[in-house]
């Protein structure tokens, strides 16, 4: 535990609300920042929710002043993939150019510590048999998405030679289920990831589950993703932060699991936890989908004191399934 505050941007959205709940569990003081365009003011448990942009200058220096914040762990982001190859300036504008004023928010504030959000969409398509992928591996975006999130790498990583301030990104593969305790979850609109998608079908949100792509060289032919559970991610949150508390310089790392599980077992998990058959749809391979993508895990293994509680896919389906109903109630 430290005396100084910690800024979460995006604190109210699907992920950033998880860390928050944990950091309030550890003691830490924190405070939010969201504009509350995805997220949910309901969803942060801990500290103080400040309505705003994390484009907004004025608000952001002085939420870093008045609350001598030293760390700031900056989840917020657009996160459609499609949406960002209709609308890409859309994505350049919130997730690259805000970040480069959050930053520079940062760097007038002399921020010690900073834990950027990345994804796996900065890898985009890695070589067919060249197994899990690496923090080496080399990115090559595929879309908007990616390439805003990759640009916002590259500006945290030109800062760390000009300053002080020391940073983790983590890449996130991909994130799904809930709070176990079943405070919070993916409210999500429009969902595209998987198991969320499979869930609403479970619960009669949507009529059917589209798999796009059954002809891939993975062993049952439908896509391989690293699944890892939000709760999990959470604590490598925390301990990024010890991370960096101790001194650690700044680094970059994968959060998964470092397997992976295709479609069709997902697909598998959800009817048997539900104990019904989902109304699926086979459909032809969607552009710019990987055959497989699953994480190298070794360095944050090696980096961070991080032990996974919920490595285990029916445990993630279970709660997402569990978040699911419980949204469907109300
Ligand atoms: N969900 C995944 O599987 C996944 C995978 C890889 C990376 N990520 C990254 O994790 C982060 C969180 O994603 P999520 O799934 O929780 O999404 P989310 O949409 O639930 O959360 C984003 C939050 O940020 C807020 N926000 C957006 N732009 C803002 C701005 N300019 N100023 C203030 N608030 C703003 C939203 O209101 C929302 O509460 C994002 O940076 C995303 O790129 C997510």
């Amino acid at each position: 535990m430290s005396n100084n505050k910690i800024l979460v941007t995006g604190g109210a959205g699907y992920i950033g609300s998880h860390v928050v709940k944990l950091l309030g569990q550890q003691g830490e003081q924190v405070v939010v920042l969201d504009d509350l365009s995805t997220g949910h003011a309901e969803a942060v448990l801990s500290g103080e929710l400040v309505q705003g942009n994390t484009a907004d200058t004025e608000l952001v220096d002085r939420l870093l002043k008045d609350h001598k914040i030293d760390t700031v762990m900056h989840f917020a982001a657009h996160t459609i993939v499609p949406e960002s190859v209709e609308n890409p300036l859309k994505y350049y504008r919130n997730n690259t150019a805000a970040t480069r004023n959050l930053l520079e928010c940062c760097q007038n504030n002399q921020i010690r510590h900073f834990v950027f959000s990345s994804t796996a969409a900065t890898y985009g398509i890695p070589a067919e048999d060249a197994g899990p992928c690496t923090e080496s591996f080399p990115t090559a975006p595929i879309n908007p998405y990616g390439m805003s999130k990759l640009m916002s790498e590259y500006m945290l990583k030109d800062l760390a030679m000009a300053s002080d301030m020391r940073h983790v990104i983590l890449r996130y593969f991909n994130v799904a289920g809930s709070d176990p305790e079943g405070e919070i979850g993916q409210s999500t609109v429009n969902a595209t990831l998987l198991i969320k998608v499979a869930a609403e079908v479970a619960v009669g949100k949507r009529d059917q589950l589209l798999v796009f792509g059954t002809d891939y060289p993975t062993p049952d032919g439908t896509g391989v993703r690293d699944y890892i559970h939000v709760s999990d991610l959470a604590a490598a949150h925390l301990s990024a932060l010890d991370y960096l508390r101790n001194d650690g310089s700044s680094t970059l790392l994968n959060c998964g699991y470092g397997k992976g599980f295709s479609v069709r077992e997902v697909i598998n998990s959800v009817e048997k936890i539900h104990g019904e058959k989902l109304n699926v749809s086979e459909q032809p391979r969607r552009a710019g989908d990987p055959p497989s993508l699953v994480a190298g895990v070794e360095k944050i293994h090696q980096t961070l004191d991080w032990k996974p509680a919920y490595d285990d896919l029916d445990k993630i389906v279970e709660s997402a399934l569990q978040w699911e109903h419980k949204l469907s109630e109300n």
